[in-house]
């Protein structure tokens, strides 16, 4: 396993749409063991293939013990919704209320090419649309939350 380059924001590769993956291989399993320790070295919560310059649609996300490998990743379904800050290692200094779905399914594959599907919530939700907005050139900030915050009392 290798530690990889985290790719900064103005770099335009982090704007670019990802191709799907295609081949399941030694070479995929690779990336994804490297994403692993890069993101648990950068303490992040998720990581998505174009932040480490790769342009196909891979992400990890892993929030507590919940560890995910998301390969072709659809949400196919979301519910309610949560309002809340939200950083991303490529863009340094910057943080900013976004508003997300509190529920989603999303369906991947997963590094031997089976597919698979997972329900998460609140902050695995978040980090899971999150990730796949990057395989679409979208960044956290594209989507600042600008009403006001209600108090939850
Ligand atoms: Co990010």
């Amino acid at each position: 396993m290798a530690i990889r380059d985290i790719v900064k924001d103005g770099d335009p590769i982090l704007r670019k749409t990802c191709r799907p993956v295609e081949v399941f291989d030694e070479k995929l399993a690779k990336l994804l063991d490297d994403m692993r320790e890069t993101m648990r070295k950068a303490e992040g919560v998720g990581l998505a293939g174009p932040q480490v310059g790769i342009l196909r649609r891979v992400a990890v996300v892993e929030v507590g013990d919940f560890y995910v490998e998301l390969i072709n990743p659809v949400i196919v379904e979301t519910d309610g919704e949560q309002i809340g800050y939200e950083g991303c290692l490529s863009v340094e200094g910057k943080s900013c209320n976004v508003a997300r779905p509190n529920y989603v399914k999303v369906r991947y594959f997963n590094r031997n090419g089976v597919q698979m599907q997972a329900e998460c919530e609140e902050l695995t939700a978040r980090a899971i649309c999150h990730e796949t907005d990057h395989l679409d050139g979208i960044l956290f900030y594209d989507k600042e939350y600008k009403g006001k915050i209600k108090k939850k009392r």
